[in-house]
């Protein structure tokens, strides 16, 4: 395939002519761009055909159930993987968080379905055993449990489904629907848990499902799952002292993998350990509200870039479509080098995971308004910056400029090759061919599209909530080898509401039905209610605001009431860009407001300097609806 040999390389030959150029200079809307922007609907729309029972593709699974890929045979993928479901459903709370309110149905059916699943007894074991049932890496997708041998067990599920549940249940606690998070969220998330607290210090098969041993990217999700654990365990009034006299010890044992140039990503399995499960480990670790740590391997730490550089680097031999590709241009990266799956390709997810790195990153960068080489990290910045050294350099330096400029076209190089290798109907399958970059292995993986749009809203400063790194991110003195016991219970299915809108929900509960054997009949009812006209307690408000930007550069609203920082530009409220395209320049947020508050209120630019730009005069003004049964409003604004 000569022809698309040649157009990914005059996207690079493009990428580098942006390279020299002031970052002022770059253009907003580049091939990228325009493909992103298509390519993530397709893939909320992929992601939702490999859901049961609606998915288009996913006819046969029983409901919330998400499918790895459509693929029956050669490769057989048509079953439920805990942790790539998770991966998943953690994006479509993401987007859900962001504006995407018709993706509630399939996240409050995944809850369900993860309810249920918990109670089925595998070959790993069962709930009833002392949790061992959660370590099972996949079921069929009538929700009975696979048989046949695998590699078993996988103790990464259990954490990132916990995580993925966490988000979802404050995302319900922030806006009124508590009952939700205590009763329909919370027992699934307390199972997984105490799974993890009691098995972290258990080998077990790695993401890839070959190696057994201990794998980074299992204990940094095993970490980062008990830290929010806890936190989410408090707020819906209960506590996970298990979750806190283990976290510790697991960030204590995650240092271990270091190997004084990159991470290591499994003890056990005799590789050279460059692999992107440490990427993913870093990507899936990261908290937007963190500095560039080491211990938690943020995307920005000294020791995560030296490792995207060795993991990167280790596939430009052995890779015909990277030949002659150089050190700091991006490449097609795949698993590991020595893979011979399928005779070991590049896969669609770890070419985004390597973009989505740096696109974290930079959203750090200038959140601090500095960026720090180190001895450690000096080699990947010099493959961008040639004069690069080591030192602190402020955002108002041109240095700053210029790494974070080059750092973008370098990050967008990997999405290149992604856009190169994707078909022209958007689908990305599990690979693409080493030599020819023809697709291979499953088609239509579900995990693809989920990092095609966590990549994507990162590269538009979309960021995940902050997950506690802030106050988890001290290594104890000494590391031991230590379990704690949890509890294990059955979760009940319960009912949701009809529709959750945001600010606006009532606590109550609805009947809540056991599932006590795990049957899998039980439906949930959806209810409202059609109560005489009430005005609602607060109305959810979303400004839209087209305003054309640059990268680096984002819209907030400040405003004269406390909702809106008093004024206050340290408190504004960004908007978001996930919506933003070349055609349509929106910002968007979602506020919720009391009825009947008027305000006056202005959109500000915040510059990747810091510094901050006001619309013209005069002050835009406001009322929130006070209508009867009206609990959303929109207000349409452009930029002036
Ligand atoms: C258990 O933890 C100890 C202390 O960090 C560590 O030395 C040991 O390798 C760990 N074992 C496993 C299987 O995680
Ligand atoms: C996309 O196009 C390919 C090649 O024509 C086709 O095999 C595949 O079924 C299409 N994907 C979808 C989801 O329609
Ligand atoms: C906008 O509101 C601010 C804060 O109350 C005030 O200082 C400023 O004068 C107002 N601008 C105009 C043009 O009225
Ligand atoms: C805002 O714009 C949207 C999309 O163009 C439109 O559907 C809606 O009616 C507008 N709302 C108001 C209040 O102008």
């Amino acid at each position: 395939m000569p022809s698309l040999r040649s157009w990914a390389l005059a996207a690079l030959t493009f990428a580098q002519a942006v390279l020299g150029a002031p970052p002022q200079a770059i253009p907003r809307a580049n091939s990228v761009d325009t493909w992103l922007a298509s390519e993530a609907s397709i893939a909320v729309d992929r992601i939702l055909s490999n859901i049961g029972s609606n998915g288009q593709y996913a006819a046969s699974a029983k409901s919330g159930i998400v499918i790895a890929s459509p693929s029956t045979d050669n490769p057989d993928y048509y079953y439920t993987w805990s942790r790539d479901a998770a991966l998943v459903i953690k994006t479509l709370v993401e987007l859900f968080r962001n504006g995407e309110s018709s993706l509630q149905t399939a996240i409050m059916n995944y809850v369900d379905s993860q309810a249920i699943l918990q109670t089925v007894s595998n070959p790993s074991g069962s709930l009833s055993n002392s949790g061992t049932g959660l370590g099972e890496p996949k079921f069929n997708v009538d929700e009975t449990a696979f048989t046949g041998s695998w590699g078993r067990p996988q103790r990464d599920g259990p954490a990132l489904r916990a995580t993925a549940l966490v988000d979802f249940g404050n995302w319900l606690l922030d806006n009124g629907y508590s009952s939700y998070a205590v009763n329909n969220v919370w027992p699934v998330v307390r199972n997984d848990l105490s799974y993890v607290a009691q098995y972290w210090n258990q080998t077990g098969y790695d993401l890839w499902e070959e190696v057994s041993g201990s794998s980074y990217f299992t204990v940094s999700a095993q970490h980062r799952a008990l830290v929010e654990g806890s936190a989410f365990a408090s707020r819906v009034g209960s506590s996970c002292t298990y979750c806190d006299s283990q976290a510790p010890q697991i960030l204590c044992y995650m240092q271990s993998f270091w190997t004084g140039s990159y991470m290591n990503a499994n003890f056990g399995g005799g590789r050279s350990g460059k692999d992107a499960n440490t990427v993913l480990a870093s990507i899936h670790a990261f908290d937007p509200t963190a500095a560039c740590d080491d211990t938690t391997f943020q995307p920005c730490s000294s020791r995560a870039l030296a490792n995207h550089k060795v993991y990167t680097d280790s596939f430009r031999s052995v890779y015909s479509l990277n030949s002659g590709i150089a050190e700091g241009t991006a490449v097609n990266v795949g698993r590991y080098p020595e893979d011979s799956y399928y005779n070991g390709n590049p896969w669609f997810l770890t070419t985004l995971a390597a973009a989505e790195q740096l696109y974290d990153a930079l959203y750090t960068w200038n959140r601090i308004g500095s960026l720090t080489i180190t001895s450690t990290s000096l080699a990947f910045f010099q493959d961008l910056y040639s004069s690069a050294a080591v030192g602190t350099y402020a955002s108002s330096t041109s240095t700053y400029s210029a790494i974070v400029a080059a750092v973008k076209t370098y990050a967008d190089g990997y999405v290149s090759l992604v856009e190169t290798h994707a078909m022209t109907n958007g689908s990305m399958s599990e690979q693409y061919d080493k030599t020819y970059g023809t697709q291979l292995s499953a088609r239509d993986l579900t995990w693809s599209y989920a990092a095609l749009l966590t990549a994507n809203m990162r590269r538009n400063s979309v960021v995940p909530q902050p997950w506690g790194e802030t106050s988890a991110s001290s290594v104890p003195s000494v590391c031991v080898a230590t379990a704690a016991t949890g509890t294990y219970a059955t979760a009940a299915v319960s009912s949701w509401p009809a529709t959750l809108v945001s600010g606006t929900g009532v606590a109550t509960t609805t009947s809540a039905t056991s599932t006590g054997t795990g049957n899998p009949t039980t439906t949930p009812t959806s209810t409202t209610t059609t109560a005489a006209c009430t005005t609602p307690t607060s109305v959810a408000v979303t400004f839209n605001e087209i305003a054309n930007t640059y990268y680096g550069e984002n819209i907030f609203i400040s405003g004269s009431i406390s909702q809106l920082g008093s004024w206050d530009t340290d408190n504004a409220v960004a908007l978001s860009a996930i919506d933003y395209t070349s055609s349509n320049n929106l910002w968007f947020v979602t506020i919720s407001l009391p009825p009947g508050t008027t305000f006056q209120y202005k959109y500000i630019r915040k510059e990747s300097s810091g510094s901050i730009i006001w619309e013209s005069d005069p002050n835009r003004s406001y009322t929130v609806p006070a209508t009867c049964n009206v609990n959303t409003a929109t207000e349409n604004d452009t930029w002036r």
